[in-house]
């Protein structure tokens, strides 16, 4: 019995590194940028884009609004030690308020598109309970977007929930679909005539690792035992609103955005960190995204920065560069190639992209608007190498508020002054506005 078991351990190893060399060896001969530039390309001073693309940038109705007493992540943040310096929501940057200043602030920096999200916990703040006045203020926002000639993007669900959703278990029990369906459908019967794009949902793999897995987000779960049903349900809730917003709207396009890093092996030639690369790229994005591509009128791509895999006791996911893992801030490994790199991964779906969020806050080694050009630029190469996408939307509009960094991450094309809430666009802030003016980035 006990030789059987070795014979099994050996033939398995002998399997799994027979597999990661395989899969070592597909990605070595598969596909490297360079050479599919041609010439003409590297030439141009200019890199232009199809008329009609969308530049924009974005916003999460918690992280701006303020005021959202009713939401699950203002009960959260009141627990001790949950969110960095004690920070608190409040009044926030009071986009609520002044969203029309922000949105003229947008269209100074010639932005044709912004991405907003409503505040289920604000439009349905008890179960059951639809408050038409706040449905009514994005209705606002949308005619005034109108007024201004900027495409709207709106997100039904940007990570915070009513309270009364969360404690009635969330999409832990499929029972609770239907509440979230019943928002949806509110939603967008009222102010549907004003929306082109909508997204169900924001990063719903965010939702359910931090929240069910690390604890770090609301509920702070920290045990699997309820992730598949999690799972299973989000997948079932967003297959279901696709239907039900194309019911309503048959001309609606609808999609969801879902975060995708550039994961690749601290080792090149590691067999283990390679596979493992593979398996957290496909576990974290592309196994939700193929469950549901039926059901998508456009994907929704985000892309921060590159994680590298290392096997040293265990296994580490390292989302700096290596060399600063030990730094606990959010100084990501950028790495504008990378954008090149997930883009190209997600045409097997055959579906337009529009890359819903890209940013990097103020105090990182990179500039701005050096960060924006490169990244611009491999989107530009991902077009041309045949990947459609259509949009692009920088993450943020304003500073705002960080989920657990608080305000300490400040993304914003605008500056907010935290004690006055005075909005000033960053200086490194205004290539962007050129590039969208001439639909074009610098090529040096
Ligand atoms: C989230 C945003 C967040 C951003 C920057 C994204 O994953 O959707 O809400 O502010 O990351 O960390």
């Amino acid at each position: 019995m006990k030789k059987f078991f070795q014979i099994t351990i050996v033939l398995i190893g002998i399997v799994y590194t027979a597999t990661s060399y395989l899969f070592l060896l597909l990605t070595v001969v598969s596909f490297k940028y360079n050479h599919l530039l041609n010439h003409e390309i590297l030439n141009q001073e200019r890199l232009y884009f199809q008329d009609d693309f969308l530049w924009g940038a974005g916003t999460a109705s918690y992280q701006v609004e303020g005021g959202n007493f009713n939401s699950n992540w203002w009960r959260f943040e009141q627990l001790q030690g949950k969110i960095k310096n004690g920070d608190r929501t409040n009044i926030c940057v009071a986009h609520y308020q002044r969203f029309k200043e922000d949105i003229d602030l947008l269209s100074e920096l010639n932005l044709n598109s912004y991405r907003f999200s409503i505040e289920w916990s604000r439009v349905e703040p008890e179960m059951g309970k639809f408050n038409e006045q706040e449905l009514d203020h994005y209705k606002q926002v949308l005619l005034y977007l109108k007024s201004k000639n900027v495409k709207p993007m709106v997100t039904l669900w940007h990570h915070s929930i009513p309270i009364w959703f969360e404690d009635i278990g969330s999409f832990e029990k499929a029972e609770n679909i239907n509440y979230y369906l019943e928002y949806v459908s509110y939603v967008v019967s009222g102010i549907g005539d004003e929306v082109e794009f909508w997204l169900t949902m924001n990063e719903p793999m965010a939702y359910i690792t931090l929240g069910y897995i690390s604890g770090k987000w609301p509920p702070g779960n920290q045990n699997f035992s309820k992730v598949s049903s999690l799972f299973t349900n989000i997948v079932s809730a967003h297959k279901q609103a696709y239907k039900l917003i194309h019911k309503i709207d048959e001309e609606a396009k609808v999609g969801l955005s879902e975060h995708s890093s550039y994961v690749v092996p601290a080792g090149k030639y590691n067999p283990i960190e390679n596979i493992t690369s593979m398996i957290i790229d496909y576990s974290c994005t592309h196994f939700l995204l193929k469950k549901v591509q039926n059901e998508l009128d456009f994907i929704g791509v985000h892309y921060y920065y590159k994680q590298t895999i290392r096997l040293r006791h265990a296994f580490e996911v390292l989302t700096k560069k290596p060399e600063d893992f030990e730094d606990q801030s959010l100084d990501r490994a950028y790495y504008p190639l990378g954008l090149y790199e997930v883009l190209v991964r997600f045409k097997k779906y055959g579906k337009p992209l529009y890359i819903t969020e890209i940013g990097v806050p103020d105090y990182h080694e990179i500039e701005r608007d050096q960060f924006i050009r490169e990244h611009v630029r491999e989107m530009y190469y991902a077009i041309k190498s045949g990947v459609d996408v259509r949009g692009f939307y920088y993450w943020a509009l304003l500073d705002s508020f960080e989920w657990n960094e608080g305000y300490s991450a400040k993304f914003g094309l605008i500056k907010v002054d935290m004690k006055t809430l005075e909005r000033t666009i960053k200086d490194d802030s205004w290539e962007y506005g050129e590039i969208a003016k001439c639909n074009c980035v610098r090529n040096d």
